[in-house]
């Protein structure tokens, strides 16, 4: 028999307090609902759906082409959400696994693990449940004296004695297609919330004698429900730790994980060492034997092995083998550093193309450039690219000196080998090696300076 998904995510999450909707709140680099969706992936679903309403289109967006999309346009509750996926799936026959779109720390695995229990023990309804120290704000599993589940109580709707119960509905769990769908029919709104509860289902299917039953979670971590933004920082951190924990069994050295912030698509090579508060984002791939001092920062760049980055802001750029930067360097978007390159401190890169061996120890700004091999920018060198509406390119050869203090102005080409005098502002292209001199000549005029009342002779 085939599986299926339905993915809640219609609501706007109102204890979040933010415009944004719930689920496309992000954990560890990507939103709660693509976390949900990888994770449902491990079921392999013939078709996927996902319930959608508040701000639709911003939720539809981020699976677009990977899934069928329901809108529900009033968000009168998880069972109602559910219904608006029959006309895609109620006449199929299969298992079909719901699951709440602002759960991301549920696995593939124990999905997987949910599905084959609902099978084995021929459950029409299987609940995926786990043992809370704080079960406040989740539905309560309540069984009977045999242990059977009975029913899933609301929190707003919990007597006192239910809520003691321990046992939570994670809101997620596998149905019977057809019978789900069939028991909906049934459910109404006398609650404490006035909503069309999914949990619901659970009561109507033991009510007609149906087999119920209740898959518990081995790690309580992963049942969590954010609601709220004090939730949404609990799951980051647990994610931030199961990311780092896969690092380290690969042979990746933390000085400490605590502090290290890694999204989740990040790919390090082993022994590299990454000290604290070092932050990765996006698609970054970091490369073996690569260290990263503290503080540094790298977003969507691609760093090869035995580079070493001090206290530096990367982004959007490619840097290649054995390259030093930092500290306090910026490396910003367009940017692709050849092997042997070292940039110092404070100084930016910005689109441009830094080809072998080449040195820009000290304070320097290499805009729209680009640079051949084994060049050096004395301390100071400012490429003045931008003419307050257009950029303009610099291009330098290989083996040329800059001396420092020298501002380049853009649009200009330097040849190999050339030498530039420190101080100079240059305007025009310079030949294959020639020295170029662009400042005042010097002039000394000798005896002068007894004149200054504070000379030590006239003291
Ligand atoms: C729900 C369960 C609760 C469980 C908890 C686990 C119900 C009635 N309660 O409560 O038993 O312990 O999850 O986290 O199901 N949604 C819609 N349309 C709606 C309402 C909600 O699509 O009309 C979506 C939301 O976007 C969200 C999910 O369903 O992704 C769950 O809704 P939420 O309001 O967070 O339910 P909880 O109060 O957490
Ligand atoms: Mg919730």
């Amino acid at each position: 028999m085939s599986n299926y998904a339905i993915i809640l995510a219609a609501g706007k999450g109102t204890r979040m307090k933010s415009d944004l909707p719930k689920v496309l709140h992000k954990v560890a680099g990507i939103t709660m609902l693509e976390h949900v969706f990888r994770s449902v992936s491990a079921i392999e679903p013939v078709k996927n759906v996902t319930v959608i309403g508040h701000k639709a289109e911003l939720v539809q967006e981020v699976l677009e082409g990977q899934s069928d999309f329901v809108l529900q346009s009033e968000q009168l509750g998880t069972g109602h959400a559910v219904m608006m996926a029959e006309p895609v799936l109620g006449d199929l026959q299969g298992h079909t696994l719901v699951i709440a779109g602002d759960t991301p720390l549920i696995t593939g695995e124990s999905l997987a693990n949910l599905i084959q229990f609902h099978i084995s023990h021929k459950n029409v309804a299987t609940i995926l449940t786990a043992e809370a120290v704080n079960p406040f704000g989740y539905g309560r599993v309540v069984r009977n004296k045999h242990n059977e589940v009975t029913k899933i109580v609301e929190q707003k709707d919990a007597s006192d004695f239910e809520q003691q119960i321990k046992e939570i509905n994670t809101g997620t769990y596998v149905f019977d297609n057809k019978r789900l769908f069939e028991a909906l029919k049934n459910i109404n709104t006398n609650n404490a919330q006035g909503e069309y509860y999914l949990t619901d289902v659970i009561g109507i299917f033991r009510e007609a004698g149906e087999k119920v039953g209740a898959y518990i979670l081995k790690d309580y971590d992963e049942s969590l429900g954010v609601n709220d933004r004090v939730a949404l920082a609990t799951a980051e951190a647990v994610m931030r730790r199961r990311i780092n924990e896969k690092h380290m069994v690969n042979g990746v050295s933390f000085v400490n994980p605590e502090a290290t912030y890694i999204d989740i698509d990040v790919e390090i090579g082993a022994e590299a060492v990454l000290e604290a508060n070092v932050v990765l984002k996006g698609q970054t791939t970091i490369g073996e034997r690569t260290v990263l001092t503290n503080g540094t920062r790298v977003v969507n760049s691609t760093i090869a092995e035995d580079v070493v980055i001090s206290n530096s802001d990367i982004e959007d750029a490619t840097i290649a083998a054995g390259v030093t930067v930092g500290p306090y360097a910026h490396i910003r978007p367009g940017s692709s550093l050849a092997e042997q390159v070292h940039i110092g401190n404070f100084v930016e890169v910005k689109s441009s193309t830094i080809g072998k061996g080449t040195k820009a120890g000290h304070l320097t700004y290499l805009g729209n450039a680009e640079v051949g091999e084994a060049v050096n920018f004395g301390a100071g060198t400012i490429l003045a690219n931008y003419d307050g509406q257009n950029k303009f390119t610099t291009t330098i050869g290989n083996d040329v000196f800059v001396g420092s203090n020298s501002t380049i102005v853009a649009p200009l080409t330097i040849g190999d080998n050339a030498v530039l005098a420190a101080g100079s502002t240059l305007t025009q292209d310079v030949p294959t090696d020639a020295i170029a001199i662009a400042r005042g000549r010097q002039e000394n005029k000798e005896g002068y300076a007894t004149r200054f009342p504070y000379h030590p002779k006239n003291k």
